[in-house]
Order: C-alpha cells, then sequence, then structure tokens
C-alpha cells in the first residue's frame, strides 16, 4: 500500500486506473485541471468502491490545478511529507491527446505534454520521489513496417502530438541516464524507475457504466463515435476508406479494454517497486487487430442498435493497420490483456447507455 499522486485522473484512462489502484489498497492523489474531464467522474468512483466520506478524504484527495504549476506541485509533495506519508510514485496521464488539435497548436502541446513532464520531474527529484508510470502511445511508431509492432520498431511521429510524447520519453530516458535508449528493459544509472507504456487503442468503460470515455464535441475517435451513433447523438458514421490494403479494406487498430489498460499500470507499478532502477519501454496492447466493419458489428450485437454509417475517403494521416506486439509486456509484467471486442462494446454500451450525454449536466 502506497501513497501515489495520478496526474491527470479524472481523465478517460486516470479514472478507470484510479479504481484499480483504490481496490488494490493504495492511497491516491489526484491532480487534474479538469481541462477535458468532470470531477463528476471522481464522485462517481467513490461509489463504484462504496468509500464512505472519512473513507475518501483519506483514500482520495483531489488536487484541481495545472502539471505546469510547480508551486502546486512543491505544495503536493511537502503537504505530504508533513503528514509522514511522502509520495512514492507518480502514474503521469495528464496531458493533451487530440492529434488534429496538436497541428494548430503545436507549441500548446509542447507545453502541457512536455513542459508539464519536465515540470513534474524536477519537483519529483527534488522530493526524491523516483518512480514514474508514463503515459506514451503507439503514435510513436507513426506507419509501421513490421505488424505486430514491436517496441524496437522506429520511432517515427507524424504529427505534433506524436512528436510531443517521443519528446518526453527522450526526456525520460536521459533522466534515467539510459543515454543510448534502444533497449526494452534497461537498468537505470541515476536511481529512477520508469516505465513508459505505449498505449495503443483504449477503448470500453468500467463494467458498472458509472465511467466511461466522455469526448468534448464531436469524437474523433472510431470508438465513441460509433457509441454516439448507436444511441442517437449522432447521425451516420463516417468510415474513412473501404479501399486500405486489408481483409475487408477497412482499417484495423489493436483495441484494448480500458479496464485491461488501467490493470497493465499497476502490474508496471509493481514491476517497478519490486525490482531496482529501470527504464521499461513496453506496448500495451492485445496482439488482436479488428476492422472499422468488426467494430461495428460487434457494438451493433452488445447493443442491440443499428449503426448507420456511409464509406467516404481515407482519413490524412491515418496507417492501414496497427497492432501491438504485446509479447515483451506480458514477459516483463506477467500481465496480458483478458477482455475481447464483445467485453469492450458490451462495457462500453452500459456506460453510453446509462449517460447518454456522458458526465454533462451533472454537478459534482
Ligand atoms: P483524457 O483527456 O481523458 O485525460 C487526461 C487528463 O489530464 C484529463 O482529465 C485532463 O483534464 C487532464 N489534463 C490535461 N492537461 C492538464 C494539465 N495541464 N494539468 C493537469 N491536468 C491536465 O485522456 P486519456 O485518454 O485518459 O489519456 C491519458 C494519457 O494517455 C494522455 O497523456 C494521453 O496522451 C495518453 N494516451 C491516450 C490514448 C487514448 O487513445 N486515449 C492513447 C495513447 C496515449
Ligand atoms: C488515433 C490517433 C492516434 C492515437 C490513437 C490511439 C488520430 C488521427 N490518430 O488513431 O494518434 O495514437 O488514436 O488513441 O486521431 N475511423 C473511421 N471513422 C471515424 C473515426 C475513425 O472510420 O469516425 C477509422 C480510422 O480511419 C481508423 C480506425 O477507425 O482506421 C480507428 O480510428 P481512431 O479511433 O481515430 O484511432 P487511430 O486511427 O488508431
Amino acid at each position: 500500500m502506497a501513497r501515489l499522486l495520478i496526474t491527470g485522473g479524472a481523465g478517460f484512462i486516470g479514472s478507470h486506473t484510479c479504481v484499480v489502484l483504490l481496490e488494490a489498497g493504495h492511497n491516491l492523489l489526484v491532480l487534474d485541471n479538469f481541462s477535458n474531464s468532470s470531477p463528476v467522474a471522481l464522485e462517481r468512483l467513490k461509489s463504484i468502491l462504496n468509500l464512505n466520506d472519512r473513507d475518501s478524504a483519506s483514500r482520495l484527495q483531489v488536487f484541481q490545478g495545472d502539471v505546469r504549476d510547480i508551486d502546486l506541485l512543491e505544495k503536493i509533495f511537502e503537504k505530504s511529507e508533513l503528514q509522514s506519508s511522502p509520495i512514492e510514485a507518480v502514474i503521469h496521464f495528464a496531458g493533451l491527446k487530440a492529434v488534429e488539435e496538436s497541428v494548430h497548436d503545436p507549441l500548446g502541446y509542447w507545453d502541457v505534454n512536455v513542459s508539464g513532464s519536465r515540470t513534474l520531474l524536477e519537483v519529483m527529484d527534488k522530493h526524491d520521489c523516483k518512480t514514474l508510470v508514463f503515459s506514451s502511445s503507439a503514435t510513436l511508431y507513426g506507419y509501421p513496417d513490421i505488424v505486430p509492432i514491436p517496441e524496437s520498431a522506429p520511432i517515427n511521429p507524424i504529427n505534433p502530438y506524436g512528436a510531443s510524447k517521443a519528446a518526453v520519453e527522450m526526456m525520460l530516458a536521459d533522466v534515467a541516464g539510459c543515454l543510448k535508449d534502444r533497449g526494452i528493459k534497461q537498468a537505470s544509472t541515476t536511481g529512477w524507475r520508469i516505465a513508459r507504456l505505449r498505449y495503443f487503442n483504449p477503448v470500453g468503460a468500467h463494467p458498472s457504466g458509472c465511467i466511461g470515455e466522455d469526448p468534448n464535441g464531436v469524437p474523433n475517435n472510431l470508438f465513441p463515435y460509433v457509441s454516439q451513433v448507436a444511441i442517437g447523438r449522432r447521425g451516420t458514421l463516417q468510415v474513412f476508406g473501404s479501399d486500405w490494403p486489408t481483409s475487408d479494406g477497412t482499417g484495423i487498430r489493436d483495441y484494448i479494454h480500458v479496464m485491461d489498460l488501467a490493470e497493465g499500470h499497476k502490474c508496471a507499478l509493481d514491476a517497478l517497486v519490486g525490482s531496482g532502477p529501470q527504464l521499461l519501454t513496453l506496448n500495451l496492447g492485445s496482439g488482436v487487430g479488428s476492422s472499422v466493419l468488426e467494430v461495428i458489428r460487434a457494438f451493433e450485437t452488445a447493443s442491440g442498435r443499428e449503426v448507420p454509417y456511409k464509406i467516404v475517403e481515407r482519413r490524412p494521416g491515418d496507417a492501414a493497420i496497427t497492432v501491438a506486439d504485446p509479447t515483451l509486456a506480458y514477459k516483463c509484467l506477467g500481465w496480458r490483456t483478458r477482455r475481447g471486442l464483445n467485453e469492450i462494446c458490451r462495457d462500453g454500451w452500459a456506460w453510453q447507455f446509462a449517460n447518454p450525454n456522458g458526465y454533462k449536466g451533472e454537478v459534482a
């Protein structure tokens, strides 16, 4: 049982990871500016876990603020030390993640994603907190040459969002003292224990239907779009191309249930704490690819609703197939996905059905 700082803990992946970590007995401090999330998500955690007011005051403390705010970070670390319960590790989710937005606002992305991470690392270092799990992304691989994609594949970001993740990965290698960054598991010469987790396509929701993905505005990604069409918030799904070199002509991705992903974070944390200083670099994916049409069909079955769609032009910047080689995550963490596309659609639908407008309209 440890005290952990979770940046971006109110977000999609962060909130699900908080459930898993609280269930494992950890005490959490969540730092979030709610720029892309709602405090309601954190309230819902308490009901999923049956935390009463007294429990939740000690087990889940929430700080509203920015990860670039060094004074606030200092205060959070100092407060924990004064309570004789210093922060032992950080899981760093806070960041911006919309590819198209990053093309229009590259400096904003470098600021939040790169400067935010640098500020966090500076404060962690000062307080001798040297265990970090970082949200990286399969977007680093750009257009992959080899599928399934191993961690050793070239890093080739094709947009500012991907570049900002690649920059943080490099910064973390430097901080760990791994100056020739080519290994998957390398000894850190500086005492840092760092996991760089490259997520593939996180989707689905907690099976309770209480928390899930709640994008602002029109969803950019397939899964929330399909869910919103099924619930009647949007008319027709656009399928971006049916002439890809794939089995049915539509794009193939490695969709990972967000609860599997959340469990992957717990396993990574356990692996870091349980062994010496190191830099771990791991794909978190299922190793299984699904096409757009397969997702539509699985969602229709899970929801009992039709998902009308029309085929349109390819989306610029898309790859035909991205699927993880998840072998190393299993080898290093003993972790692999346990839920498939049917569970993803079942749980994603439970969330969408119970919350047709996401968290909007509800006050924490
Ligand atoms: P999300 O937007 O739901 O969560 C991010 C959280 O960080 C939000 O709660 C947001 O309010 C908060 N935040 C943003 N900027 C902040 C700041 N400056 N200070 C404090 N809090 C801030 O996104 P998510 O899907 O949960 O993603 C979490 C992390 O995983 C991100 O770093 C993202 O880049 C990465 N990632 C996500 C995906 C994906 O498809 N969801 C894939 C690969 C990697
Ligand atoms: C997106 C991000 C990528 C990130 C990944 C995982 C973009 C351009 N890329 O890519 O950086 O690493 O999520 O979070 O946003 N599709 C449709 N119709 C839609 C939406 C998507 O047909 O309305 C298709 C896409 O062409 C693709 C598949 O569905 O073939 C999945 O798309 P999406 O959910 O956006 O994920 P990625 O393309 O992997």
